[in-house]
């Protein structure tokens, strides 16, 4: 068989990994889903969920990638479950469909990088003009997805994993500097306040899923995106403390965004609680909100600050972009025997196709725009959000499920445990083995299981058990 290719270190595997966790699901969304889950109440479901739940998920991925050394649907296969091949596939749907809409929202940033080095702040106040401007935000995200399609072309070690480590020490460089600014901002400690203290009430079922949609979709969970990535893993490697610090890495990172972003909202509403709490559960946050704050530093600083910030938005997005296409790119070599080149072009070009109705809708076509009206909600979404929650959300939970099934039940622990045994183990990496093998078990199914049921029952259907 033609050579698959390999990372070069643990480091470069933990690298890209944490990269494709880190992304626009840490810096655009996490932020305002705190905000409107009230705080610190959120945080700690949150953290619950990627603790508790998401580790061991991830390493049972991780663990069936590199025991397969395949990619998903070709993984299951070798592993001698053909059946259980059928996750593998919607893995591959939940990544089309990610990567389409994704995309476009990769594009609203890298678009918005040049615009803030223009000094266009006023942008701000067109934003919903500028997501229309279909051919503008079109040409941007082909431009994403070629840079995209580029790096992944050029296979694991040369592309992804260089990429990785290059991109990720200047976000966290980036995110840090950023922070340290914020908080010399007026009204700073207000907007840290108001993060960090919970507020239980705003605690409904629905903030519970989505809680744990956010935590699937950051921890890049559920699609089959490490059990690739994990096929690219040496042997020797222990995979139960790389997954545990890449999930740290992820919870970690979206940690300092809301470090960064609470001051700025603080900032611009001048530490206005009621005001804070309408701008800080936004969507369109970071679009229409922050460029106010780069304007009001000034002409040089606010160029400086805001294209920074941009570049560090495009930047994470881009680690996750790779990700998400390698997954298919990687189902074409294993199982079609496709050249790496060509798969990857071929993938892109069809992803791109597939986030146009996104790309419309966003006011470009009323139809796209207000496209469907699910039972639970009071207002049409557009294609872009139903995608979103559709491949997002509701894919990725119920894949997390079926994979702590699969292993827990099917591959079996036994399996399972010599794969994720190391011989340099050290007394925490013992404990976090004896977790997982665990809660893969007795946890994960069981609420993932529960979760993912209710979510469909009440997103899709309009009955609520809670
Ligand atoms: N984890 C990424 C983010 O937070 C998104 C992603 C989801 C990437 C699934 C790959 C797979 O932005």
């Amino acid at each position: 068989m033609k050579e698959r290719g390999n990372f070069n270190s643990r480091l470069g595997f933990i690298m890209a990994s944490a990269g494709s966790a880190v992304g626009l699901g840490n810096i655009w969304k996490f932020p305002f889903e705190v905000g409107a889950g009230g705080g610190a109440a959120f945080l700690v479901i949150y953290l619950f969920f990627a603790l508790v739940l998401c580790f061991p998920v991830m390493t049972a991925e991780i663990a069936i990638g590199r025991k397969a050394q395949a990619s998903p649907v070709t993984a299951f296969k070798k592993l001698g479950f053909a059946r259980w091949s059928g996750v593998g596939y919607l893995g591959l749907a939940a990544g089309f469909l990610i990567l389409s809409f994704y995309n476009v929202v990769a594009a609203w940033s890298f678009g918005y990088f040049f615009e803030m080095l223009q000094g266009h702040f006023e942008i701000s106040q067109h934003f919903s003009e500028y997501t229309a401007n279909w051919l503008k935000i079109g040409l941007y995200s082909l431009i994403f997805m070629s840079g995209t399609a580029y790096i992944v072309s050029r296979g694991i070690s040369h592309g992804i994993e260089r990429a990785a480590k290059a991109l990720m020490p200047t976000l966290l460089f980036l995110i840090v500097g950023l922070i340290i600014y914020a908080l010399t901002l007026p009204n700073a400690i207000t907007g840290i306040k108001h993060y960090l203290l919970p507020d239980f009430s705003k605690i409904t079922p629905t903030i519970v899923y989505s809680a744990l949609g956010q935590a699937f979709f950051s921890l890049s969970l559920g699609m089959g995106a490490l059990i690739t990535f994990g096929s690219y893993v040496k042997k020797d490697a222990n995979i139960v403390t790389a997954a545990a610090i890449i999930t740290f890495t992820d919870v970690f990172i979206a940690f300092l965004a809301g470090l960064m972003m609470f001051p700025f909202v603080a900032y611009v509403t001048q530490g206005d609680l009621t005001a804070m709490s309408a701008i800080s559960g936004e969507e369109a946050f970071i679009f229409e909100t922050l460029p106010n704050v780069f304007n009001s530093l000034g002409p040089t600083l606010g160029v400086v600050i805001g294209s920074l910030f941009f570049l560090l938005l495009s930047f994470a997005a881009l680690t996750s972009t790779i990700s998400l296409l390698e997954v298919p790119t990687a189902f074409l070599v294993d199982e079609k025997k496709v050249s790496r080149g060509k798969a990857t072009w071929t993938v892109a070009i069809l992803i791109f196709l597939i986030g146009l109705p996104s790309l419309l809708g966003n006011g470009a076509s009323a139809f796209f725009s207000e496209f469907i009206q699910f039972p639970n909600s009071t207002s049409p979404i557009s294609f872009m959000s139903m995608v979103g929650m559709i491949g997002g959300s509701t894919f990725l939970s119920v894949g997390g499920f079926l994979i702590s099934v699969f292993v827990a039940y099917v591959w079996g622990k036994s399996n399972f445990e010599l794969e994720i045994q190391s011989d340099n183990e050290g007394t925490i990496g013992r404990w976090l083995k004896q977790y997982v093998q665990f809660a893969i078990r007795w946890i994960c199914p069981l609420v993932l299981g529960i979760i993912s049921l209710t979510t469909i029952l009440d997103i899709y259907f309009g009955i609520s058990l809670f």
